[in-house]
């Protein structure tokens, strides 16, 4: 059997903080499931923000012109099965690094508008937020927009775990949702539906 392929992403600065640890655990789960994981640090990557060039949207087979990090991670996307994206919440939404990977996924669209290389595939969300409340910390806003941009794309989120979480490391106290990241991680890494 064929290893699944996932990819990670930690949208957070702090290479060891929360939304990173749900990281570590949803890969842990993946790959106890079998599949192959490759984890990025997006902050540790040199990873510009979209130009709008729209030279990717040209035709079907142009790609992003941008030469940086993101073309190590384009290639990495089209052949995985599953996405997972960690982050912290910044200023009611996703961190800034975040919010540039997925701008710059628009790349993955080509020329057509229905074919984003994100389609079909299996998406998972892991975030983490200093408020005690998701609404008041905005983590529901960060939840809105990854609905609403992988519904665009065609992708499916197969769930998304989120937890409160100040300190660095303080999110290992919440063993409830340590175990959600992890069960995410099996789930994806398996391919079983949500
Ligand atoms: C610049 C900045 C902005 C933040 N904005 C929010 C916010 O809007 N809402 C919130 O609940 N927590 C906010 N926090 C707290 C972080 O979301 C929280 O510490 C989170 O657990 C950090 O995750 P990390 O350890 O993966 O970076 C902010 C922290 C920083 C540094």
């Amino acid at each position: 059997m064929v290893a699944r392929k996932v990819v990670i992403v930690k949208g957070s600065p702090r290479k060891n903080g929360n939304s990173a640890i749900l990281a570590g655990q949803a890969a842990a789960g993946a790959e106890s499931a079998g599949a192959q994981v490759d984890v990025f640090y997006l902050h540790g990557m040199d990873i510009r923000p979209c130009d709008a060039c729209d030279a990717c949207h040209a035709s079907v087979e142009d790609e992003c012109i941008i030469d940086d990090d993101m073309q190590i991670i384009y290639p990495k996307l089209r052949e995985a099965d599953a996405l997972v994206i960690a982050s912290p919440i910044y200023w009611f939404t996703v961190s800034a690094q975040t919010k540039i990977f997925m701008d710059r996924c628009y790349a993955l669209g080509g020329g057509d508008p229905s074919g984003y290389a994100l389609e079909g595939k299996q998406i998972g969300i892991l975030l983490t937020y200093g408020d005690t409340d998701p609404f008041n910390s905005g983590a529901v806003n960060a939840l809105r927009t990854f609905q609403d941009a992988y519904n665009y794309v065609g992708a499916e989120i197969v769930g998304m775990v989120y937890g409160s979480a100040d300190e660095a490391g303080e999110i290992r106290e919440n063993q409830s949702v340590m175990e959600e990241a992890f069960e995410l991680g099996v789930r994806i890494g398996s391919g079983v539906e949500s």
